[in-house]
């Protein structure tokens, strides 16, 4: 589903990573951990595909991401969804056009992006507030949209960069139990973290980063 073989990446001299490789099964929910400026984001958006790798290669659904055209990234992309950390939710559009626009930039017709706009809102709790704008929700809210939008296009990976990070231990619990029923229904999740609670509140296997280097691999202790 995604294999990554050999990668290095460096900003301007700065190693982000570092002969990485590793090996996510489809279906799989892993975590991945390490302290700040390990190197998780940069991993997780060359995955995306936003990024692309100095050395090593990395593979998608089979597909080899090197050998992608610039103009058939957006396709790839719409196999993948994407929780950022910092929200990235459009403000002066309403919960419903904040997850509609995921299916509008695919050139979904209308009359069909409704009913998936709902369910995803439904599975996230946020149904019944679909009118209302960003700003009126709350934090856990806010990041739960940001799930629904990721996710309405059934993508066969979930990439998630610290969704909990601006969230209490009890909100989390929340997002992190939508995140597993989004690997229960196929989805491939993959989720950087900070958090040692929720890693050992699901434990799924752990990728620990350490300087831009995988230092452990392996199920997580209780
Ligand atoms: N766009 C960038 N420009 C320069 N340096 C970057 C950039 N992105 C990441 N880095 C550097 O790469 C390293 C890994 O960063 P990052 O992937 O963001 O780690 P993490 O998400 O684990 O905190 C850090 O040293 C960071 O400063
Ligand atoms: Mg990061």
């Amino acid at each position: 589903m995604i294999e990554i073989f050999h990668v290095s990446k460096t900003y301007n001299g700065r190693v982000a990573l570092d002969d990485v490789s590793l090996k996510v099964d489809k279906g799989e929910f892993i975590f991945l951990t390490g302290r700040s400026g390990a190197g998780k984001t940069t991993l997780l958006r060359l995955i995306f595909r936003a990024e692309v790798p100095d050395e090593g290669q990395i593979v998608v659904n089979d597909r080899n991401l090197a050998h992608i055209a610039e103009s058939r990234v957006p396709y790839l992309r719409r196999t993948m969804g994407f929780i950022f950390q910092d929200f990235r939710l459009l403000q002066k559009k309403t919960v419903f056009d904040n997850v509609a626009i995921t299916l509008k930039v695919v050139g979904m017709p209308e009359g069909l992006m409704r009913p998936k706009v709902m369910n995803a809102l439904r599975l996230v709790g946020l149904d019944q507030r679909q009118g209302a704008l960003p700003s009126t929700l709350s934090a856990g809210e806010q990041q739960r949209l940001c799930l629904a939008r990721a996710i309405v296009n059934d993508p066969q990976v979930l990439l998630a960069d610290e969704p909990t990070s601006n969230l209490d231990a009890q909100l989390s619990a929340e997002i992190f139990d939508l995140l597993k029923v989004v690997n229960l229904r196929g989805t491939t999740v993959v989720v950087a973290t900070h958090s040692a609670d929720m890693v050992s509140y699901l434990r799924r296997r752990v990728v620990t980063l350490e300087d831009g280097r995988v230092m452990a691999n392996g199920t997580a202790e209780a």
